[in-house]
């Protein structure tokens, strides 16, 4: 298929169909990925949890990101691309978002960047998007800042909240954001964001209303077990696949069946398949 630019994004609103977005951090993945029917890879900060084994997302650097955001480049040359800012890269000032921001385009390839907030980050999105640095906003449950927020938590169950979640999403479409993550929100409250906006949302644990959906690769394929949060489907159980292979595999080598002969070489066998 042809790779999805970003002001078609805009278009598939419109059209009422649904954007497909999912996470990969490294190449296989990515190329995994690309040979499918989705759209958008979110180089996601994830990362730190799915891929770096950190307890949350705070202590990815800008560094780990585009060390990752690299092999995906390379894995998926049919896929719009977009990548988290890491915390305390884009919250200092809207220049040093900008030359963050900057760092991760220009030494990866990746088109787009996502950051975190509300109405106070719309003026560093503004500044990025005016600096040339495509922008998707994140609302919602903003897991670089859970702690402030009591944990991992649905957001926008008070009225207040609510009203304050839908003025955040205006104010990242205002500031020039091109979709926005609504991540852990009422159903409800979702649909009303999606209608509000003439930019696409995308939903995590917001319901089926969005315009499009995300979810973290390894909580889809059934590979990620720390914590499994209720709105992840697995679509598939590799985990345990993986593990059963691990285990034939040491059972074959400690028993001397692996290799058989299929698998070895006689004198005048050339070096076919290896690589
Ligand atoms: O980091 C991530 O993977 C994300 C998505 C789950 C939205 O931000
Ligand atoms: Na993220």
């Amino acid at each position: 298929a042809k790779k999805l630019t970003l002001p078609q994004c805009k278009e598939v609103k419109k059209q009422g169909k649904r954007l497909r977005m999912i996470t990969a951090y490294d190449y296989p993945f990515a190329r995994l990925v690309d040979e499918s029917d989705i759209e958008i890879i979110l180089v996601g900060d994830s990362l730190g949890m799915v891929v770096l084994g950190y307890d949350s997302t705070v202590p990815v650097t800008l560094e780990e990101m585009i060390h990752h955001c690299r092999p995906v480049v390379r894995g998926a040359k049919n896929t719009l691309i977009v990548a988290d800012m890491p915390f305390g890269t884009y919250n200092v000032s809207p220049e040093d978002a900008i030359r963050n921001g900057n760092r991760m385009l220009k030494e990866s390839g990746i088109e787009a960047v996502k950051i975190e907030g509300g109405t106070h980050i719309a003026p560093t999105v503004r500044a990025l998007v005016d600096a040339g640095i495509p922008v998707m906003g994140h609302i919602g449950l903003t897991p670089q800042t859970a702690a402030q927020l009591g944990g991992f938590k649905v957001q926008g169950k008070t009225e207040e909240a609510a009203e304050q979640m839908l003025k955040d999403a205006l104010a990242l479409e205002a500031a020039g954001a091109f979709s926005v993550v609504i991540e852990c929100v009422p159903a409800g409250l979702a649909r009303t964001i999606t209608d509000s906006l003439s930019i696409p949302t995308i939903g995590i644990g917001a319901g089926p209303f969005c315009d499009g959906q995300v979810l973290v690769i390894q909580d889809l394929l059934g590979m990620y077990d720390r914590f499994i949060p209720k709105f992840v489907k697995q679509y598939a159980q590799t985990g345990p696949v993986i593990r059963s292979a691990l285990n034939e595999y040491a059972r074959e080598v400690a028993d001397g069946v692996f290799p058989d002969r299929e698998h070895s070489f006689g004198m005048d066998d050339e070096m076919k398949g290896l690589y």
